[in-house]
């Protein structure tokens, strides 16, 4: 029997989600469905209900519903989270068993991975900045921490608002600035966790900012963006955000699957489309 799942999101028809799924399901040989479903606004937890009863086996959550599904609380269900979800406060991705979700977040793990084994960076004593701190950098700022302990590197969040970055902060060892107080520092890699980029609008960064060799890194994929546009005019290596959504969605697919799909055969193809 074909297994159900779907990907949660308003709006949600420009999810690569359901093409990135099928090619998995292709290469593994399973026998499972993914389709992009519109959730109303207000209407979070009724369709979660309604998947349930439909025997779905898990789903994928997307803006502006990731908040939503921490909070999810349904009568007679026992809903459980990952360290990541708590941490996060969000969650990407739900598995339904009887009686039981499981709320996991894959952001942050796809990110790392897609930095160390697609990118190839060797995270060992360098140096991060991480702008933003919004829901995007805080649903990767554990996996970040967790790579900076196994590595020795050490991470900075840069916020317009640095009260937030404070806040993101609190009770670690990241270090927080505002944008003005970059001015002379260097950095190794340089991510984009901003909302700037939607806007077409840039980050406030000092032209010194990548260290030689440096790699940018938007979380944003489909176009160029501003950070994309200025870390290419710096020198530095310049990657977007399509490989942090292959691979979350294929620790999603491990969740559910208890397979690791191969993800650099779904980017190139990916990128083939685009
Ligand atoms: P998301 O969930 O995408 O992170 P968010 O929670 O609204 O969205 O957060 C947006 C982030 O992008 C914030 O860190 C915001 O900075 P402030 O907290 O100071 O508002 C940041 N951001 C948005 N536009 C920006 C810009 N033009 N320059 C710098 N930072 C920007």
């Amino acid at each position: 029997m074909t297994d159900k799942y779907a990907v949660i999101g308003n709006p949600v028809a420009h999810s690569k989600s359901p093409q990135i799924h099928k090619l998995f399901a292709g290469q593994t040989g399973r026998d499972i469905s993914y389709e992009a479903i519109l959730a109303p606004l207000d209407g979070f937890a009724a369709t979660i209900g309604r998947l349930r009863k439909e025997g779905y086996k898990g789903c994928n959550v997307t803006v502006p519903f990731k908040e939503h599904a921490f909070q999810l609380n349904i009568d007679g269900i026992t809903i459980s989270h990952s360290e990541d979800v708590d941490n996060a406060k969000a969650a990407n991705t739900l598995k339904f068993s009887d009686g039981k979700i499981e709320a996991e977040n894959t952001d942050g793990v796809g990110l790392v991975r897609d930095l160390e084994q697609n990118l190839g960076v060797d995270l060992t004593g360098k140096r991060l900045l991480l702008m933003g701190a919004g829901g995007a950098a805080r649903g990767v700022l554990l996996p970040l921490r967790r790579a900076l302990r196994r590595t020795d590197a050490n991470i900075t969040i840069a916020n317009r608002t640095v009260d937030r970055a404070r806040h993101l902060a609190k009770g670690t060892n990241v270090s927080i600035c505002s944008y003005e107080e970059l001015a002379g520092k260097s950095f190794d890699i340089v991510i984009n966790a901003t909302s700037s980029g939607l806007s077409d609008e840039m980050p406030p960064l000092p032209t010194d900012i990548f260290a030689p060799g440096a790699l940018a890194y938007d979380m944003m994929y489909g176009r160029e963006t501003p950070f994309m546009k200025f870390a290419h005019e710096q020198g530095a290596q310049v990657a977007d955000g399509l490989g942090m959504l292959v691979e979350q969605a294929a620790e999603s697919f491990y969740i559910w699957c208890g397979e690791l799909p191969d993800t650099r055969l779904v980017m190139v193809k990916l990128r083939e489309k685009a």
